[in-house]
């Protein structure tokens, strides 16, 4: 099998992550760390034993690269992608993969004609809870999902603001709560539930109006296609990074994440299915622990393209629609059909 040298572009808060499943996938060496701050990128790039660039378009030079993670604030994804897709290579992008549904759809035109494949970061998919929920729900004795419920409530400080500037501006970050933290929330809710066709939703800026132009609380009513409903409500101005609430409802007993363990109630009976404790304690608990599995399944499929199994740019693109849909719905006050 050939060896396959990668780069990872921004050296801040999440690289480790995929730093670390790297160096647990066998026949994937880092070859390069790039990083806009010189100082810490050179650091980095002596403790990885690899090259350092500043300037990722140099990076893109070194044919010897073949996959590129992208690290970076969100307003940079689109440009990386694109000119990293021009350079023949394969691409591994944090979410969001892009700031709006316009971006979206340049992006997704781009992989299609490009050699490399192009990988999302959605690494909740891959929490024991959620692929456990998928089974169940494809198992069938649940019935029909009825009412899909989630909260999210986390803690975000100013300092978390203040320490990456990039953060708390609609011109950089796209957003706050939403395309940050909760995006993966939906990803999840739309996910399990088999789409969503309308929803209206609100957003508001209380605790932290001082630290970020986007929203701080949110809360929307979801449709799905299958006739279901969704409540979703999220806030970055709890005092702790809570875990994820999730409840499905289905027609003969219910599923619920509660405290990362999902737990199956029917007939009177409630029963552990799965738990999301961290086995390697290389992730914080409330981003889950899926960064590993989900880099993993990305590599495998650049040998095995035939046997792919790992989140695209078109089911990157259902949850921005959301968000993007949340935004849109609080500024009219009215419901927004969904396309998918
Ligand atoms: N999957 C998850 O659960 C998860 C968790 C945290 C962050 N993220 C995502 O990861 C991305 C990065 O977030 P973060 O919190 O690590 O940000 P950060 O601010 O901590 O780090 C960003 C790094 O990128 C560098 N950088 C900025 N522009 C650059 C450029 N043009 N070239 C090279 N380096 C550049 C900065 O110097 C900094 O070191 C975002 O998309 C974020 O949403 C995902």
């Amino acid at each position: 099998m050939k060896i396959l040298n990668s780069a990872i572009i921004g050296g801040g808060a999440i690289h480790g992550c995929h730093v670390n499943a790297l160096h647990l996938i066998p026949g994937v060496t880092l070859r390069a760390l790039v990083d806009t701050d010189s100082v810490k990128g050179l650091k980095l790039a002596k403790d990885y034993q690899c090259r350092f660039y500043q300037d990722y378009r140099e990076m893109l030079l070194d044919e010897h690269i073949d996959v590129v993670h992208i690290c970076t604030p969100h307003f940079e994804h689109k440009e990386m992608i694109l000119a990293a897709l021009a350079a023949g290579k394969h691409v591994f992008c944090e979410k969001p993969v892009a700031m709006n549904s316009s971006e979206i759809r340049e992006i997704t035109q781009a992989a299609d004609h490009a050699l490399g494949l192009l990988g999302v970061c959605y690494q909740n998919r891959l929490n024991p809870t959620s692929q456990s929920i998928m089974s169940t729900l494809a198992e069938g004795s649940l019935g029909r999902i009825l009412s899909i419920k989630a909260v999210l409530t986390w803690s975000r400080s100013g300092r978390y603001y203040t320490e990456s500037p990039w953060r708390g501006r609609l011109a950089t970050e796209g957003g706050s709560l939403l395309i940050n933290q909760a995006i993966h929330t939906l990803d999840l809710m739309q996910w399990f539930g088999g789409g969503v066709t309308r929803l209206k939703g609100v957003i508001d800026r209380s605790e932290l109006a001082d630290v970020t132009e986007g929203e701080d609380s949110a809360m929307a009513t979801l449709h799905f296609a299958n006739g279901a409903r969704g409540l979703f409500y999220a806030s970055n101005c709890h005092t702790t990074d809570s875990p994820l609430l999730l409840e499905i409802h289905c027609e003969h007993g219910t599923l619920q994440i509660n405290d990362n363990t999902l737990w199956r109630i029917s007939h009177g009976e409630r029963i552990a299915l799965a738990s999301d404790a961290s086995p390697d304690g290389s992730s914080k608990h409330y981003w889950g622990v899926g960064h590993q599995q989900a880099i993993r399944r990305f590599y495998h499929a650049i040998h095995h393209p035939e046997n792919a199994d790992y989140t695209d740019i078109r089911t990157a693109g259902k949850s921005l629609n959301l968000v993007e849909a949340i935004y849109r719905s609080s500024q009219i006050r009215q419901w927004i059909d969904i396309s998918n």
